[in-house]
């Protein structure tokens, strides 16, 4: 039903039920990562990057790219011209090239050299099972295998000049005004004195580290398949409120969660005294704000050319990024 839902882009079922949709679309996202670890030489470095990227992550940002491929496919000009191309399938590299840059940022960020965390995903973490040489280079090699496996997998029927365009852009979120960039903030501001930061630097830091990789999330699907600049506009400020508030939740989370459920180790943020928004205003403070943030991005999706059939589902996953548990 889901399926007829996507290639038709008829009215939405109205038995539309997100946890459904969710599964559905892990299940194929995993479906198609599997293939690409399949096989590989070194053995061991194939190995390393595949215990990280197929463990049981929650994929966000590949559900944001097939939502907003969903969002604009009805209108945008490959549906015409390369008929039978699933919406879905357009994107699929790129919804795999996105959990492998995360998985990547993931491994990275656990290092003992920043994060120094134990547990991710319900289990050790990368450097825990194969030593800090080989999660260094699991890091980079699935940085890597993103980029090639975007362009050598994505469709030939998709425009090449959007296929490069995205790819800059994925560059671009990633590196140093991206996420990198980010990551080194978080790092510089680790240790902080409160007095030492303000919402303004915490928010700099969430932009870059979080913010970029899911406002590219929801704006490359739209870029991708040859949206207009309105709409591609509109998904990246949706990108950005979602970005924002999933890591004002992933604080909170930090403060409120437990490890089983979270998967990882909580605490962590107020032992090692890492800048977050709920060090700057505290837990109700941050709270305020993420109400403040899912009106904000419900408005955005009701008043522009986001609310189609499709609008459902931009909802409940900004929704999600707010009210989950892990
Ligand atoms: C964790 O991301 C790192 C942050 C940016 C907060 P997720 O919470 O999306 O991690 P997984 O993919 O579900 O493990
Ligand atoms: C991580 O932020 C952001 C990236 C991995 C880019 P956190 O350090 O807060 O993420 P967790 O809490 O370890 O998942
Ligand atoms: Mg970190
Ligand atoms: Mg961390
Ligand atoms: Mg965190």
């Amino acid at each position: 039903m889901l399926e007829a839902f996507v290639s038709q882009h008829t009215d939405l079922d109205i038995d539309f039920d997100f946890d459904t949709y969710l599964s559905y679309r892990r299940g194929r996202l995993e479906e198609s990562l599997t293939r690409y670890f399949s096989q590989g030489e070194p053995a061991l470095l194939w190995e390393a990057m595949a215990y990280s990227v197929l463990s049981a992550g929650k994929r966000l940002r590949a559900m944001l790219v097939f939502a907003a491929a969903e969002a604009v496919y009805k209108d945008c000009p490959l549906k015409a011209s390369a008929s039978g191309l699933d919406a879905i399938d357009a994107v699929m590299p790129l919804a795999a090239a996105i959990e492998m840059i995360h998985a990547m940022s993931l491994i990275h960020d656990d290092l003992p050299c920043l994060d120094n965390d134990d547990l991710r995903r319900g289990k050790p973490t990368n450097h825990k099972v194969y030593g800090e040489a080989m999660a260094l280079l699991a890091g980079d090699g699935l940085l890597m295998l993103a980029t090639e496996s975007l362009i050598e997998r994505t469709d030939r029927r998709v425009d090449r000049q959007n296929l490069l365009d995205v790819t800059r852009a994925m560059a671009h979120a990633t590196g140093p005004s991206g996420m990198v960039g980010g990551q080194v903030k978080d790092m510089q501001f680790t240790g902080a004195e409160d007095s030492k930061f303000d919402i303004a630097t915490v928010e700099s830091i969430h932009a870059g580290k979080t913010g970029a990789l899911i406002r590219f999330a929801l704006w490359a699907p739209a870029k991708l398949l040859g949206a207009s600049a309105e709409k591609c506009e509109s998904l990246a400020r949706l990108g950005e409120i979602i970005g924002l508030a999933f890591q004002i939740t992933d604080d909170l989370l930090d403060v409120t969660g437990d490890a089983t459920t979270l998967g990882k180790t909580p605490g962590k943020d107020e032992a090692t005294q890492k800048a977050t928004w709920v060090r700057a205003i505290g837990v109700d403070g941050a709270r305020a704000k993420l109400k403040e943030m899912e009106a904000e991005g419900q408005n955005l999706i009701e008043q522009n050319s986001l609310d189609n059939a499709t609008a459902p589902i931009l909802r409940s996953l900004l929704s999600y990024s707010i009210h989950r548990d892990k």
